[in-house]
């Protein structure tokens, strides 16, 4: 089966963090019960599928991307006969289900760890990279040095916390492992998996930049890509790849490894026409070739919420630290974000909405330093807050917190907001004007909108102009406003105010002669 014909091809993909979307049990922390709760939500919202971050038995040293047991649920989340019942139900509403994989690393307490770390002379020892010395000069991409002295004075690999080991996987014994989780997980139904930093499984200790790209980890995917078409389901595979060079990406995405890959070109570009044109142009000439699907995301759990990324004067996403950042003009910010929503969800291919953003949530970018948990912040030498403001639980209903993300009198694990209460779902529902309203209006008529290539249209400097079929979308990233004749055949605008002004969008159907 070609990638091009898999429901991936141009589905909807909803991320649920799960520890922020809600909490069915009022311990703060956000849990199956509640997502079995909210699942109808997810269906009235009109997404195709939801992608879960990692549930499994974890520390939690960086929010459950260590994982010290793969096919167990965290007791903070609920159990596995939960999410097998959670997977059935939402499939029982039409929406997929696409689960974690994070196969770089696993937590510093998994078993097969602690096995290494008891006896340097065990057969686990070999699962890992431990070296009498660091091999190389390697950064952790959470800050300080990629190796670690373990306990017996030898020196392992984690190209993230300490608590997270790299896996070898040179050892057959750890594609034995995946092989079973992709199993365990296919076994229940799933139909996909996202795969994090999907591009550093394999590792040159002796060269610079040797731990992404390596030539040996096409030949991993290869093997999933078998495993996962052996199922009834046909299992989709989608890539983090940060990697902006459009050669080695699209290797990712030849036809019998992954179907798709996040590039995030698209979420890291500033909002200015000329530069989305090109990244825009560029990721479809990328794929077009490969048939594969592009993959389309403004926001995820590692990244300023982009209400607040456009708000501000520079508009762009990187991972430089932001302690003390210039105040984001928020007003502006939602105004873009609706437009870039509707230009988002008008690009062919695939698109990820993360939890929240349908809400217009800001990134809560004054959390009191004592409350922080991403390991960055400590790694950082308090330098960098990390990515907590992106993750504050969710705001359901209600005037104060915890919004309804928890029971009442209830304490989010991270506090929110008070002025989210104008943000909830609820408030949201019935406001024809809200961003809530706004995104399910565009899932709803995305589904009628004419598929195929893109062309794009003649428009003057500043704006975005491009057709899909009889389908017309209309960006203003230009600081006058455009005069809009024919109102008729406007099918969606992300303002109401007339003609189309600075930072808007617009969905026109074409005049049939
Ligand atoms: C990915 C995840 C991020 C995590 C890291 C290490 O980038 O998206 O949240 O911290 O991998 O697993
Ligand atoms: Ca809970």
């Amino acid at each position: 089966m070609s990638s091009s014909t898999t429901w991936i091809h141009d589905a909807v993909i909803y991320q649920i963090y799960p520890r922020s979307f809600a909490d069915g049990n009022g311990d703060g922390i956000g849990d199956l019960a509640g997502i079995r709760a909210r699942l109808g939500y997810l269906k009235t919202l009109g997404v195709d599928a939801i992608w879960f971050s990692p549930w499994y038995v974890s520390p939690m040293a960086d929010a459950g991307y260590d994982v010290a047991d793969y096919r167990d649920i965290d007791p903070l989340f609920g159990s596995l006969a939960e999410a097998e019942t959670l997977i059935a139900e939402a499939h029982g509403l039409g929406l997929k289900v696409i689960v974690d994989i994070v196969p770089n690393h696993c937590s510093s307490a998994h078993p097969l760890f602690q096995a290494a770390l008891r006896d340097p002379a065990a057969p686990e020892r070999d699962l890992f990279y431990f070296r009498d010395n660091p091999a190389n000069e390697w950064s952790s991409h959470f800050g300080g040095p990629a190796w670690s002295q373990a306990p017996d004075g030898s020196w392992y690999l984690h190209m993230f916390a300490p608590e997270q080991p790299d896996w070898n996987w040179d050892h057959p014994r750890v594609r034995e492992e995946f092989d079973a989780t992709l199993r365990f997980w296919l076994d229940r139904g799933v139909d996909g998996f996202r795969i994090d930093v999907a591009d550093h499984l394999v590792k040159d200790l002796s060269a610079m930049d040797g731990y992404r790209n390596q030539e040996g980890v096409h030949e991993i995917y290869r093997e999933w890509r078998k495993v996962a078409e052996s199922y009834p389901q046909k299992g989709i595979f989608v890539g983090e790849l940060w990697d902006p060079d459009p050669v080695s990406f699209a290797r990712y995405l030849r036809p019998d490894e992954l179907h798709t890959g996040f590039n995030f070109a698209f979420l890291a570009c500033p909002w200015d026409a000329a530069m989305m044109r090109e990244v825009i142009t560029l990721t479809l000439s990328t794929h077009q070739p490969i048939n594969a699907p592009a993959t389309w995301v403004l926001s995820n759990h590692d990244v300023v919420r982009h209400v607040t990324r456009y708000g501000r004067p520079d508009t762009g996403h990187n991972f430089l630290p932001l302690l003390d950042g210039p105040p984001a003009d928020l007003a502006l910010g939602t105004r873009r974000a609706r437009a870039a929503a509707l230009l988002m969800l008008a690009l062919p291919g695939c698109a990820y909405v993360y939890q929240g953003e349908e809400l217009g949530l800001p990134e809560v970018e004054d959390l009191p330093t004592h409350v922080l948990q991403d390991p960055r912040w400590v790694r950082s030498g308090y330098t960098d807050r990390g990515r907590d403001g992106c993750r504050v639980p969710l705001p359901w209903s209600g005037t104060n917190p915890p919004f309804g993300f928890g029971p009442a009198g209830s304490t989010p694990w991270l506090p929110q907001p008070e002025s989210w209460a104008k943000l909830t779902a609820e408030a949201q529902e019935d406001d024809p004007g809200s961003m809530l309203s706004l995104y399910r209006a565009a899932l709803r008529l995305r589904r009628t909108l004419d598929g195929g290539p893109l062309e794009w249209l003649d428009s003057p400097e500043g704006v975005l102009a491009f057709k899909r079929g009889h389908h017309t979308c209309i960006i203003n990233l230009s600081a006058e406003t455009l005069p809009l004749d024919g109102d008729e055949h406007v099918l969606l605008k992300s303002i109401d105010e007339p003609g189309l002004p600075p930072d808007a969008a617009v969905w026109v159907k074409e005049r049939v002669a």
